[in-house]
């Protein structure tokens, strides 16, 4: 699969564009500046590897030819040496060496990314199932991680259910993210543009939709974007700013807007309706229904669906939980087919 991927890769590096300097065969672009560092390790493994790889198949179809059927009478023969002292210390302490090589560039180069510079800019990242979460300075959550470029960014991660993993090919970054601690870890972008985040840790059902993007912003760009984007509740009509919220908060990952039922039922066209509960009872969707299935989702379960909403109790305000009602009820007013659930 990776080798899929490289060969992919190889044949479109043919058109370069400018970020996507220190794209090889075997690698992405270079989007960090961390990047060339990990890319070297590699690099010099990977020539290791090879030279090894073609001295001992070059040797080795030599003596099949060389020594062919001349073993046996070899070993029986008296005073053939049974080993040699100098060639066996040089096969020890040549590979010993270049091991210690190795250990030493990826040392420097971990340890470059282990500690962040002391100017770093800090945004928290959550994970939960499945969607990730970015906490700006100012209180603002995005979907997407904006940052500025040539600036340090220092990531506080941690997850709310299970490990996750965060990972930017890009910016040769991966960083697990553990329930109950918060790992640290920090890039730097090189040039305005946009990366792909993975989850790399299997998480669950919507583990392959785990995604985000790092958006990079050219220099001013970004405290333009934080202070207009923290502005929107109070800069939308109440439904679009809960269409938003909705986007970046991850309901879209389990509730539809379409009528499919997904790991959790449809938001369409459910205002007014009565549904059927996991306990036999039935509730009708009003404005209280849904504030509470945000706040305490296992408190009513609609049948045919398992109980594992995440509670946001917390994580979204007040006015945040209204604007979000006025979304669900614009699913209704726009009228359709409605599906149970
Ligand atoms: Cu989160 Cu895989």
């Amino acid at each position: 699969m990776n080798l899929l991927i490289g060969i992919l890769q190889g044949l479109t590096a043919g058109n370069l564009l400018q970020t996507d300097r220190g794209r090889t065969f075997w690698m992405p672009p270079q989007g960090s500046t961390g990047a060339s560092s990990v890319d070297n390790v590699f690099d010099l493994i990977f020539w290791i590897s090879m030279f090894f790889f073609a001295l001992i198949v070059i040797v080795m179809v030599v003596f099949v030819f060389r020594y062919r059927a001349r073993g046996r009478e070899l070993d029986s023969k008296p005073g053939v040496p049974k080993h040699n002292f100098r060639l066996e210390l040089a096969w020890t302490i040549i590979p010993l060496l270049i091991v210690i090589g190795i250990f030493y560039v990826g040392l420097r180069g971990f340890l470059d990314m282990a500690v962040p510079p002391a100017n770093a800019y800090e945004v928290q990242v959550t994970a939960q199932r499945w969607k990730w979460l970015f906490t700006y300075p100012n209180g603002y959550v995005d979907e997407n991680l904006h940052v500025p470029v040539g600036r340090p960014i220092q990531l506080v991660m941690t997850s709310e259910d299970v490990i996750h993993s965060f990972f930017v090919p890009d910016f040769r970054l991966k960083m697990d993210v553990v329930p109950g601690r918060y790992s640290k870890t920090w890039f730097e972008a090189k040039n305005p543009g946009q990366h792909q985040i993975f989850c790399t840790e299997y998480c669950g059902t919507g583990h392959s939709d785990m995604l985000a993007s790092v958006v990079v912003h050219e220099p001013g760009g970004f405290e333009r974007w934080l202070e207009d984007a923290a502005d929107f509740i109070e800069n939308l009509p109440p439904a679009e700013a809960g269409q938003m919220l909705y986007q970046q908060r991850g309901c879209a990952q389990c509730h539809s807007v379409d009528g499919r039922a997904g790991i959790g039922p449809t938001l369409k066209g459910i205002f007014g309706q009565t549904h059927p509960m996991q306990d036999g009872s039935s509730v009708t969707v009003d404005e209280d229904y849904i504030r509470e299935s945000i706040l305490d989702p296992q408190a009513k379960v609609v049948a045919g669906y398992q109980p594992v909403m995440p509670t946001f109790q917390g994580k979204l305000k007040d006015k945040e939980i209204t604007v979000i009602i006025a979304y669900i009820k614009s699913l209704t007013d726009s009228g359709g087919e409605q599906e149970e659930g």
